[in-house]
């Protein structure tokens, strides 16, 4: 739909005391290592790129900082009042930028798929309907609001949970209210002054606009999808947990059916934005989430885990690594029970071993650190090996400083190298020495007190 009058308007103010999560906002609780929020987004996005704006509230900040590209679309409710509130207080940004329709999201429904949307507006459309809004048939009504009918079938109102009196409103239809809804701004404008919070929960609700227009004689509609779950609204750490397994199972079939290998894919946690090429194998439970690349013929064995994070066509991640911000080249090998930190880079055939962190250093092609070691602020050039227990000592308290080791340089087991120092190219550093001066090319440096031999006494 490429429909510069129709805008989306996500309410997201709500602090979510159900999560029980204290200062964290529930629309950023995170589903597979992304917020609540980016899922709206993302099913907002085909239809309104450009034009979604987003009601914040509780931990605005935090909320604004995470999604950097929506900047000057976020409209602040500062007290948070209700829903038929943050409409009201979002609204003449809304008529200033010239749209006529608006469709209001929850910003807690995070499993909404466009094709949804596309219905609803449409529908809204052909029926040049004033309100139109997206119904399920709930398993239980819960907290939803309910949709009442009238004998011909035709929506009378929503009555929210609190409010819903079997003696007066009969008994609970399982038909509820999805929170989404298409408006017409034309004609929902003049009952935004009606809405009052005279209700159980004190709250200015937008679902009383259903009543108010129908009073005023407008088309109302409620579009019923069924039993289609990806609708519902999330609340509870129970309902969060769900959600999130619901897409989780749906991400891993989908890499299973491009070709992916997934063994024991019910306990891979793989995040939405990860690209996995067809060929790679994953052994078993992982966590693999943000923006990560998995090329072609690269195995990742169990029990680990990546985020934000290349690996090249042949690489192997073996059993219990952490990579974070790495690129990891073509054939390299990591772990078992490696860690790479952000700015760690491997190039081709590289390899690092059980008990080895890097951080912002860079590992030359072949060049290989096996076993127990820290490469910090590094460069290391190509072919180096760095024995067992070498530490790049980067940091002398308030400054980070660099390491060199050119090509080809050995550096013994248990070598301290304080930095800023560099190794020359075939340098050969002996075990145990602790280097605070430059090695220059091709030369032999130790640092160790020679060994004595001292007869003991009888
Ligand atoms: C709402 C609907 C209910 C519907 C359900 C669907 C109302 C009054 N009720 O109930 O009919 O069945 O969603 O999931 O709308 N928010 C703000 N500002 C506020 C209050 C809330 O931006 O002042 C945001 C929240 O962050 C949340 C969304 O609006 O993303 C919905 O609020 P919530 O309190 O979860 O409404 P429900 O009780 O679930
Ligand atoms: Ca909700």
């Amino acid at each position: 739909m490429n429909d510069t009058a129709t805008c989306a308007l996500v309410l997201a103010a709500g602090k979510g005391t159900r999560m029980h999560a204290r200062d964290l906002p529930k629309v950023m609780m995170p589903i597979l290592g992304e917020p609540m929020l980016w899922y709206v987004h993302r099913a907002l996005s085909p239809l309104f790129e450009g034009r979604m704006h987003t009601v914040v509230g509780f931990g605005a900040a935090h909320v604004q900082k995470a999604f950097p590209e929506h900047e000057d679309r976020f409209v602040l409710q500062e007290e948070q009042l209700g829903t038929g509130h943050a409409l009201k207080v979002a609204w003449p940004r809304l008529k200033e930028a010239g749209y006529r329709w608006v469709v209001v999201v929850n910003g807690d429904t995070p499993l909404l798929s466009p094709q949804a949307i596309g219905l609803l507006v449409a529908t809204a459309r052909e029926r040049k309907a004033a309100l139109a809004f997206l119904s399920i048939q709930a398993p239980e009504p819960n907290s939803f609001g309910r949709v009442l009918r009238d004998e011909d079938g035709r929506v009378a109102a929503i009555i929210e949970a609190k409010d819903y009196d079997p003696a007066k409103h009969g008994p609970a239809p399982r038909e509820v209210n999805a929170g989404i809804y298409c408006l017409d701004m034309k004609f929902v404008e003049p009952l935004l002054g009606w809405l009052s919070n005279r209700n159980a929960a004190r709250e200015y609700y937008i679902t009383d606009l259903v009543e108010l227009a129908i009073a005023d004689k407008n088309t109302v509609l409620a579009v019923n999808c069924g039993d289609d779950l990806t609708l519902m609204g999330i609340n509870t750490p129970r309902e969060l947990i769900e959600a999130e397994e619901h897409l989780r199972a749906d991400i891993v079939r989908e890499h299973m059916n491009h070709g992916v290998r997934l063994h024991n894919p019910s306990a891979c946690r793989i995040g939405p934005r990860a690209t996995i090429r067809p060929g790679a194998r994953i052994t078993g439970p992982c966590e693999i989430v943000g923006d990560v690349v998995i090329d072609h013929g690269v195995v990742v064995d169990a029990y680990t885990h990546i985020t934000e994070s290349w690996l090249s066509e042949g690489a192997h991640v073996r059993h219990f690594s952490h990579l974070e911000g790495a690129e990891v080249g073509p054939g390299c090998v990591i772990g078992p029970y490696a860690r790479l930190r952000p700015g760690a880079i491997l190039e081709r055939e590289a390899k690092v071993g059980n008990f080895v962190e890097m951080k912002k250093a860079v590992l030359g092609r072949g060049s290989k650190a096996s076993h127990l070691t820290y490469l910090g602020d590094a460069e290391i050039g190509e072919g180096v090996n760095i024995g067992a227990g070498t530490i790049t000592c980067n940091y002398d308290g308030t400054n980070k400083h660099k390491t060199i080791i050119e090509d080809g340089a050995f550096i013994g087991s248990n070598t301290a190298l304080v930095a800023p120092v560099t190794v020359g190219a075939g340098a050969l550093v002996g075990a145990g020495s602790t280097i605070t001066k430059d090695v220059a090319p091709g030369t032999l440096a130790v640092t160790r007190a020679e060994q004595r031999q001292i007869a003991r006494r009888k």
